[in-house]
Parts: structure tokens; C-alpha cells; sequence
């Protein structure tokens, strides 16, 4: 799976959704959340992200490794539903997005 990390929190650009054949781009409060079941791995989103936060899974930065559980955890109770279109935003984060302070873009 591919994981989006912290540069995405308080920013959402989302022209990584315009890519995905799958639809399996989550919008947070903050930020947005690959599900890591739904994502094929196409690959497509990584490089349309204008501040580089989206990474394959191995490739995830040290410093962002706790992104790769949220994108995990923030599925917990929402479960697998098929396609974020249909879901719209989810006014909820996860850790360490959540409590992260405002970010300035
Ligand atoms: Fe976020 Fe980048 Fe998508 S900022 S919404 S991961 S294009
Ligand atoms: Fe979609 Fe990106 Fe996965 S485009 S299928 S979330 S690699």
C-alpha cells in the first residue's frame, strides 16, 4: 500500500484523488488517508502530490514512520467501504495527525 504522510496535514491539495483508479483516497479532518486494503499499489498519486507526503509503504521517511499506522488506524471503525466519493469527509483524525499543532503551508 501507499502511506500519505504529515505534509499533507492542514494542507489537502488533493489532486492525488484526480488519480486513483480506486478511489480509495480518505478525507480526514486534516488530512487525507490511503486505505491500505482498497490502494493496487498503481502508484498513480505519488508523484501529482505538490509537497511530496504520499510514499510507497518501504519508502515512508523515518521521521513519518507513525503515518504508516494511521493510514491503518483511521479505518478502524469505518471498515473497508469501497470508495471515498460516496463516503465524503470524516470529521476525524488519528494519531500523530490529530494532535498535531496547525500546520503553515
Ligand atoms: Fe494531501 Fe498531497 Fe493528496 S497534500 S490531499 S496527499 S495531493
Ligand atoms: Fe490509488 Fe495511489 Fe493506491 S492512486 S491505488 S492510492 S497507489
Amino acid at each position: 500500500t501507499y502511506v500519505i504522510a504529515e505534509p499533507c496535514v492542514d494542507l489537502l491539495d488533493k489532486a492525488c484523488i484526480e488519480e486513483c483508479p480506486v478511489d480509495c483516497i480518505y478525507e480526514g479532518g486534516r488530512m487525507m488517508y490511503i486505505h491500505p486494503d482498497e490502494c493496487v499499489d498503481c502508484g498513480a498519486c505519488e508523484p501529482v502530490c505538490p509537497v511530496e507526503a504520499i510514499y510507497y509503504e518501504d519508502d515512508v521517511p523515518d521521521q513519518w514512520t507513525a503515518y504508516t499506522k494511521a493510514n491503518v488506524d483511521f479505518f478502524d471503525e469505518l471498515g473497508s467501504p469501497g470508495g471515498a466519493s460516496k463516503v465524503g469527509k470524516i470529521e476525524m483524525d488519528v494519531e500523530p495527525a490529530k494532535s498535531l499543532p496547525p500546520q503553515e503551508h
